[in-house]
């Protein structure tokens, strides 16, 4: 069969070097990819969210299957563009519809569905213009730090974290008159919650589901979780404190109720569900959702899933991924992302990569990269993640920082200390 993947970044490198895997597929197509995804499959130069524009692409190309990598198609209806359309509604589309993608596209949407199924996660109040003073009188409840979200997408921006009371104030003040435009004229004001981080991915099918190899990512620029946010400095697979007691509490009340409540609630969701958890006290608490794989935990997660994502894909349009186990390698999986000097504030692009080719054990996926004649150039923030094996993560780990210094391009940098915390 032929597949066409969304996307440009890490994740979609890493989903394609693993999809290409599978013997089911005859001719993978990645629009529009990057200077990586064109080693495994064939980019398309269609935006992932031009949604006519790949319409024309499936047609021409055969493609028999979608997958979807970014939210932003996700959140802006693909899906139910494919549905609604003659053509193309009989191409599976791996991917939420609009109405589940809002697990993600609006934290208002998914706080308010994991209070009506009692999914553990923070206490919260929904803010607008409206009822600001009953916003202000719930911060008053809370103890500091205080939490403040943009209710829609805000490119990873639109969580504030405050110690100060009066300067929580201000900001929601700010948020509602939109500091994130659109995305904060809802506010959720939320109790902060204290404790370790961890990913958990599935696979749905809207009935049954299959849980994925887990992930711990690293989201600060700075060496010892400091400094800004960034969209992921790099990642873990597997976690030590995600052992079988915590994930069965996990898949007991998060995982099954959440797949069973979508579809209680009617909500059509074929896809992955990523789960972002904390663990205060060994209890697992949501801190969000999104309707899609983590990047770059998906670096990492796609080297320990044994089994072919092709079938799983399958399963997921079939609706019988009941019938589809997943297997683990049982190895450890890191990944170390190279980012530009400047990131994730202003950067340069453009810049000459080298020593690509000396790396040896690795896998490098790119992130921000395109090809030019037969050089590769830096085209983001993040730029590429040196993914390794390891017996255990400190293994993996030394095989990744050994690679990494490999690479070479101005202002390259990445932490040395991804997953010395575990
Ligand atoms: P989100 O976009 O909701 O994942 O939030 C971004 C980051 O902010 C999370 O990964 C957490 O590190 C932090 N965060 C969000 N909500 C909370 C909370 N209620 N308590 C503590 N930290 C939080
Ligand atoms: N690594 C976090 C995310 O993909 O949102």
């Amino acid at each position: 069969m032929n597949i066409l993947l969304l996307g440009s970044g890490g994740r979609e490198h890493a989903l394609a070097w693993k999809i290409a895997q599978s013997s089911k597929v005859d001719r993978l197509f990645i629009a529009p990819g990057n200077a990586g995804t064109s080693q495994v499959g064939i980019n398309l130069p269609v935006k992932a969210d031009d949604f006519p524009a790949l319409k024309l692409a499936v047609l021409d190309n055969h493609i028999d299957m979608v997958v979807v990598g970014p939210e932003d198609p996700l959140v802006k209806g693909v899906v139910d563009y494919f549905q609604d359309d003659a053509d193309l509604c009989r191409i599976p589309v791996i991917g939420p519809s609009k109405s589940g993608a809002r697990l993600e596209g609006s934290k208002d949407f998914s706080k308010a569905f994991m209070m009506r199924h009692q999914i553990p996660t923070a206490r919260y109040f929904s803010v607008t213009e409206k009822n600001l003073e009953q916003g202000i009188a719930f911060l008053g409840q809370l103890k500091a730090p205080y939490v403040l979200k943009a209710d829609g997408l805000a490119a990873g921006k639109g969580v504030l974290i405050i110690e100060d009371m009066q300067e929580a104030e201000k900001e929601l003040r700010n948020m509602l008159d939109g500091k994130f435009g659109e995305a904060s004229r809802t506010v959720l004001l939320e109790e902060f919650l204290s404790g370790i981080e961890c990913s958990v991915f599935v696979v749905t099918d809207g009935r049954h589901y299959q849980i994925l190899p887990e992930a711990k990512d690293y989201k600060r620029i700075g060496e010892g979780n400091t400094g800004l946010n960034t969209g992921g400095m790099g990642a873990v697979s597997p976690v030590p404190f995600a052992d079988k007691v915590f994930m069965k509490k996990v898949e007991e009340r998060i995982i099954r109720p959440t797949v069973e409540g979508l579809a209680e609630e009617g909500i059509d969701y074929k896809g992955f569900i990523f789960f972002g958890l904390i663990e205060v006290g060994m209890e697992p608490y949501v801190i969000e959702y999104n309707a899609r794989m983590g990047d770059p935990e998906t670096e990492v997660v796609m080297l320990r899933l044994k089994s072919d994502i092709v079938d799983l894909f399958e399963g997921i349009a079939a609706g019988d991924l009941d019938k589809r186990p997943v297997t683990f390698d049982p190895r450890a999986a890191v990944t170390v992302m190279l980012v530009s000097g400047g990131y994730p504030e202003a950067y340069e692009k453009g810049k000459i990569i080298s020593g690509l080719n000396q790396v040896k054990d690795s896998i490098v996926f790119h992130a921000g990269t395109k090809a030019q004649a037969d050089k590769i150039l830096t085209n983001g923030g993040r730029v590429l993640a040196v993914s390794s094996y390891g017996s255990d993560k400190n293994a993996a780990l030394a095989q990744s920082f050994a690679n990494a210094r490999k690479i070479d391009f101005e202002g390259v940098y990445f932490r040395s200390d991804i997953g010395s915390d575990l």
